[in-house]
């Protein structure tokens, strides 16, 4: 039985992977380390906690050590476009959460996830059906933490036999906690506005293809890779994972079959546009596929179909 630790476990991705986590491993075997608020309605009844700044190594080790840790979800990060505006920060943030929980791993024998992104290819990557292994020249402060994450999480494997594991998230769709200063957030905004009735105020241009993913199959991919029979897995760090891609027009026409007034209109934000442009439309995921058996239930319509369920039912 895994015992789990989830540094940064009130996120976007954090709140819901910890329900799921609990799910299957049970309640009491999933530590929640929280630091910054807001934090989820009943975040602190829901079982075991632990404060951690992630940038304090010893409060990591400690929550390790007492709770006889041997798995850590390293969900901490400052997203694309406010690492952007505040570089050092994202710098600090993303590599220093990565380091402490690198070495708080191979001091007490842990397996590590940490998530990966499209954010961790650059504008010479191909753009469409992006190889697994290709190019990656980023020209954002996030994306090179997430590279230099890649590269140093198989480093601790390699030399230290860190169990160390992750895939290349796309921009994430929830409808629980909302994500913050990510290039991919108009994704999720855009469902908000709709089942909120206003109009919706796009910050990309029409043409913009990114990858998306809905919820539960980014929490399948972070669990399934930590589950994956090692034998099987000649990549690591990190595996290109993709379900859906679509631009601005796609989601918009999406939401518009349930929505036929909902009116969306256009005001570039030359940051967010800039980053976009330059991470690939469609990333090709045929090594996920094949080393772990990789397969996404969402597309975009099912997708718009449970989001806007979803949102009903917190909004309305
Ligand atoms: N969702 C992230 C962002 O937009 C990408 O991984 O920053």
């Amino acid at each position: 039985m895994k015992k789990i630790l989830i540094v940064g476990s009130t996120g976007q991705i954090g709140s819901e992977l910890s329900i799921r986590l609990r799910s299957i491993y049970g309640r009491d075997n999933v530590v929640c380390g929280f630091y910054t608020p807001p934090y989820p309605d009943g975040f602190f009844d829901a079982g075991p906690t632990a404060e951690i700044n992630a940038l304090h190594i010893e409060q990591i080790a400690e929550a390790v050590k007492k709770n006889k840790i041997d798995t850590i979800y390293n969900l901490v990060a400052i997203l694309s476009a406010t690492a952007e505006k505040h570089p050092k920060l994202g710098w600090d943030v993303g590599i220093g959460s990565l380091m402490n929980c690198l070495d708080v791993a191979k001091e007490y024998n842990c397996a590590v996830f940490t998530p990966s992104s499209i954010g961790a290819f650059g504008p010479n990557t191909p753009k469409d059906q992006t190889p697994q292994d290709t190019v990656q020249r980023p020209n954002t402060v996030y994306g090179i933490t997430k590279v230099l994450g890649e590269l140093v999480s198989d480093y601790y494997y390699e030399r230290w036999k860190v169990d160390a594991r992750s895939v290349r998230f796309p921009g994430i769709i929830s409808s629980m906690t909302l994500p913050g200063g990510g290039t991919t957030d108009y994704a999720v905004d855009i469902y908000y506005k709709a089942v909120q009735g206003e109009d919706f105020i796009c910050p990309l241009q029409a043409g913009t293809f990114m990858d998306m993913m809905y919820m539960p199959d980014a929490l399948d991919a972070a669990i399934n890779i930590m589950e994956a029979n090692p034998d099987k897995l000649v990549h690591r760090n990190s595996f290109n994972v993709a379900s859906m891609s679509f631009d601005p027009e796609m989601i918009y026409k999406s939401i518009k079959k349930q929505y036929p007034d909902f009116r969306m209109t256009y005001a570039i934000d030359p940051l967010k546009q800039s980053i976009a442009n330059s991470w690939p439309n469609c990333l090709d995921d045929s090594c996920a596929r094949e080393e772990w058996g990789w397969r996404p239930n969402f597309d975009l319509e099912r997708t718009t179909k449970d989001m806007i369920e979803q949102l009903k039912i917190k909004l309305l």
